[in-house]
């Protein structure tokens, strides 16, 4: 039995949905999600067939604008962003004003906000060409901030893009090439960095996604929408959780690999502890991108010749939790973020950097949504609530209280 609350309003009746489990904010052409069947398309294209066959770069064109680019569309948009690709010398100085310890997401936040005051413009949604300027804008300058991030964690100087370099690729140079070294071209974390990118690109109205959504809604800016995109992405619960699962990980096997200990204090109800990676408000059978990433993580730790014992901890823990009561009822399995992690350790991304990954990853579907709220006209959101506070009551003076 549910309990609804209700509230008659003068816009009809409001009902209370906490966590707006059953809710529906807007309606949208962009990502398809059936959590019961393991389902996910964008534009109607399955997330198999694009992980395998698509670019990064394609995915970015076809979730913002609906159709798989041609070569000629493909190459104006590469273009196009690589025209934008400078950012402001000024930036650094916000940059370098940040202590190294500071986390990537809350400095990825500031200068996603920071960049509107060097791209004032960025703001004009008047026109479909303003909102494309924007748009090819933000993705030619998200992956430099992304990248100057990694190496303010790492004390390392920052580097330069190269225009002549694929869009993933110019992105792996920005965040590895070795000081007073040549460019190192690696195919195969290019290749994997493009895969997970995909796979993060979008996922209908999760948290961050709506964060932008409603902020957008306000007709503030395509950046400062997305600046509070990735503050909401953060949260252990959200994009947070790729970097809980590895240090999970990293405590299970510093505490001898006991993995049944873990099980045990992920279902005890008076232990906090949670299962990082495991669960999904929407999947209730599998998350089809958890399928490929852990495929493409032992693909990946194959060709660099890496072992990884956590990879071995995280499979152990995902058989015995398939077969265990209490997640099988719950419907609790393996999600995005259990193997991305794993991947990124490989690549040599620090754990706190991962979530910076996924934003990086989620920014097209970002924008998307971004883009069909504004294109839709939609309204500003304003959800209601039922009060539960205190009746009028006669104010106190100072001296009497
Ligand atoms: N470990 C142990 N128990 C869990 C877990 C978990 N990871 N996830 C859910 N449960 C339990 C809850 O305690 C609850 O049990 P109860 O019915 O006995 O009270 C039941 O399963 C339902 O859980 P809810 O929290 O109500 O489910 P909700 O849909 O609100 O939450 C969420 C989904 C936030 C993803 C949750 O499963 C979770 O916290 N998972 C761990 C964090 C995580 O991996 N987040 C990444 C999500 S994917 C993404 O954002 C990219």
């Amino acid at each position: 039995a549910v309990d609804i609350k209700t509230l008659r309003a003068a816009s009809g009746i409001v009902t209370i949905d906490p966590g707006y489990k059953n809710t529906g904010s807007c309606e949208s052409a962009i990502t398809f999600l059936d959590g019961e069947k393991g389902i996910l398309r964008y534009r109607g294209y399955s997330i198999e067939d694009l992980a395998e066959k698509a670019d990064f770069l394609e995915v970015c064109y076809l979730l913002i604008f609906g159709e798989l680019p041609n070569k000629e569309q493909l190459e104006t948009f590469h273009h196009d962003i690589k025209e934008e690709a400078q950012v402001d010398e000024e930036m650094k100085k916000i940059l370098d004003a940040f202590p190294k310890a500071a986390h990537p997401m809350g400095v990825l936040s500031s200068l996603t906000s920071a960049l509107v005051a060097f791209n004032p413009v960025s703001v004009d949604v008047s026109s479909e060409t303003a909102m494309y300027n924007s748009i090819v804008r933000i993705l030619a300058k998200f992956p430099v901030l992304v990248a100057w991030t990694q190496r303010k964690k790492k004390g390392l100087p920052l580097n330069y893009g190269d225009d002549t370099l694929g869009y993933v690729e110019n992105f792996h140079k920005m965040m590895f090439k070795k000081p007073s070294k040549e460019y190192e071209k690696d195919q195969i974390a290019i290749d994997a960095i493009d895969k997970l990118l995909i796979l993060h690109a979008d996922h209908e109205q999760n948290c961050s996604t709506s964060t932008v959504r409603i902020v957008g809604s306000s007709h503030a800016g395509l950046f400062a929408s997305l600046s509070a995109g990735i503050s909401a992405l953060w949260g252990p619960l959200h994009g947070g959780a790729n970097q809980a699962v590895l240090e999970m990980l990293e405590a299970i096997q510093a505490d001898g690999g006991d993995t049944k200990k873990y099980m045990a204090k992920a279902k005890d109800k008076n232990d906090p502890f949670r299962l990082m990676g495991f669960g999904h408000r929407v999947y209730k059978n599998f998350d089809p991108r958890a399928r490929i990433i852990k495929t493409a993580a032992d693909e990946v730790l194959g060709n660099l010749g890496i072992e990884d014992p956590i990879l071995e901890i995280a499979k152990g823990l995902e058989k015995e939790a398939l077969q265990d009561d209490y997640f099988v009822k719950r419907k609790l399995y393996p999600n995005v973020d259990f193997y991305s992690g794993i991947i990124y350790r490989a690549l040599g991304i620090p754990t706190e950097m991962f979530t910076v990954m996924f934003a990086l990853g989620r920014l097209p579907g970002w924008i998307a949504q971004w883009r069909e709220m504004r294109l839709r006209g939609e309204p500003i959101g304003r959800p209601r609530q039922i009060y539960i506070g205190e009746t009028h009551r006669p104010f106190v003076d100072l001296g009497k209280r």
